[in-house]
């Protein structure tokens, strides 16, 4: 079949410099939702109408797949689609989405493409408790006649509670021929898309509908306040589908994925964390509150206190992080690692059972295993132009407040003193310490606060 997809509109009510099908649910833009169920179908031709801020969605969203046919101006609906008619396929019905429904299902669009088969034109139709605003379905005998838009509806059309989605399959030859003879003498002045409907029951074409699943599948963006509403359902939902698979979530109203997240058993998650791109999670992980994951894999029994960070990194089995710890991308830990509070990594690769307990930054390093990382350990990582790499052995004992002056490197077995600076490398089995004095003066006087006259 051919998909065209509107994407024309303003979007005014959201009140933004970014066109509409832009703005972003669960991470990634309304527009591309809809083209992401689009290519479950397989279509042979997928067009996007653009107008307003066009060049923006085509930068953001251009794929070799895709067709991209202007609307300018936008006159309606069905000069829209008019807009696609040189780049569909005689042969093969033409689905009709928008770009702002972003939540519709690919189950919902197969009921509908089948109703209508190669010759019926389909109209995907819900029961509104409050129809206002859309267009109502009219039927005789059943039999749908015709759309009329709210605007051009009377009071007794208005009653009715069953309503045009805006989703619609039409065969295409006749699809070009109605959609010529649109007039826009109706009370917005606008070429009405559903107009086409009366003009195939007047040519013997048969009408049918199909019903969605939900009826958020077929709700628009037109606010701000729509797409937050729309937020939460498409989160809901994945919140229930992560407990059907076993999952433990502390609350599914308080959970945000913003793309992949898959769990292994006996997964629990508490309140407030948020999950970007693609995440891995092993069997018996537990996150904490209010951590953030992104792009990142954890092994089987890792735990996460609150607060914790982690973006573009691994952690092995066994790892216990936070609270308040900070993984950076290339960070990969061992099985065993221990990431304390207040600790940052940035591309550190750390073997098997070691631990940075408190307060360190660890960036561009290779920490051995077994290694102890004393609180305040610090690699001195850049010299103010380039980047210098760390490397510790293993079963070395980092004393705290130590400072690493890469590059440079520390063999196996080393001890460091408390309060060390390493700017050389150090041979294994040694200890290291900067010698220095500890003075004591029985002659000082502690400042007094003067007193305010
Ligand atoms: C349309 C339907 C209405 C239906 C409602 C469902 C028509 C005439 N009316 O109403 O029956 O109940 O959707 O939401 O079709 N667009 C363009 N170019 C234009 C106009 C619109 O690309 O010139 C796009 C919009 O960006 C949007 C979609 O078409 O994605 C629907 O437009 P919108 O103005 O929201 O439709 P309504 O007039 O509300
Ligand atoms: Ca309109």
């Amino acid at each position: 079949m051919n998909v065209v997809v509107m994407a024309a509109g303003m979007g005014k009510r959201m009140k933004s410099a970014l066109p509409k099908v832009l703005h972003p649910l669960a991470g990634k833009a309304l527009l591309a939702h809809v083209l992401d169920r689009s290519r479950e179908l397989a279509p042979g031709k997928l067009v996007v109408i653009y107008g307003h801020g066009g060049e923006t969605v085509q930068q953001a969203l251009g794929a070799p797949d895709l067709h991209w046919a202007l609307q300018s101006p936008q006159l309606g609906t069905g000069h829209a689609v008019a807009q696609a008619l040189p780049l569909l396929d005689d042969g093969a019905p033409t689905l009709i989405l928008s770009g702002d429904v972003p939540l519709i299902q690919t189950a919902t669009l197969r009921r509908l493409l089948a109703a209508a088969g190669s010759d019926k034109l389909g109209i995907l139709t819900v029961d509104m408790p409050d129809p206002t605003g859309y267009g109502r379905i009219v039927r005789q005998d059943e039999r749908i006649t015709a759309i009329v838009e709210h605007k051009d509806a009377d009071e007794a059309t208005r009653r009715i509670r069953e309503i045009n989605t805006g989703i619609l399959v039409v065969p295409t030859v006749p699809l070009k021929r109605w959609l010529a003879a649109l007039k826009n003498d109706n009370a917005q002045g606008e070429y009405y898309l559903t107009d086409i409907v009366a003009m195939a029951v007047a040519d013997g074409v048969p009408v049918v509908s199909a019903q969605p699943d939900a009826i958020w599948e077929t709700q628009g963006v037109n606010s701000k306040q729509q797409l937050a509403e729309l937020e939460r359902v498409y989160q809901r939902e994945l919140a229930d589908r992560l407990m059907t698979d076993g999952v433990m979530l502390a609350d599914p109203s308080r959970i945000d994925i913003r793309g992949s997240l898959s769990c292994g058993t006996d997964v629990s998650i508490d309140v407030n964390c948020v999950f970007e791109g693609r995440v891995v999670l092993g069997n018996d992980v537990r996150i904490g509150a209010n951590c953030v994951l992104v792009d990142a894999t954890l092994g089987d029994g890792t735990v996460l206190m609150p607060f914790t960070h982690v973006q573009g990194a691994s952690v092995g089995r066994m790892g216990t992080l936070g609270p308040f710890s900070r993984l950076r991308p290339g960070t990969e830990l061992g099985n065993d690692v221990h990431v304390g509070n207040f600790v940052e990594m940035k591309a550190a690769k750390v073997g098997d059972g070691s631990k940075a307990g408190h307060l360190s930054y660890v960036g561009d390093a290779t920490v051995g295993r077994n290694v102890n990382i004393g609180a305040g350990t610090i690699t001195c990582n850049y010299d103010g132009a380039n980047k210098h790499h760390t490397t510790i052995g293993d079963d070395v004992f980092v004393g705290s407040d130590t400072q690493f002056v890469a590059p440079v490197t520390v063999g196996n077995g080393v001890s460091i003193a408390a309060g060390t600076t390493v700017w050389k490398d150090v041979a294994p089995g040694t200890l290291v310490l900067n010698p220095r004095q500890q003075t004591e003066r029985g002659d000082y006087q502690r400042p007094v606060k003067k007193k305010q006259s």
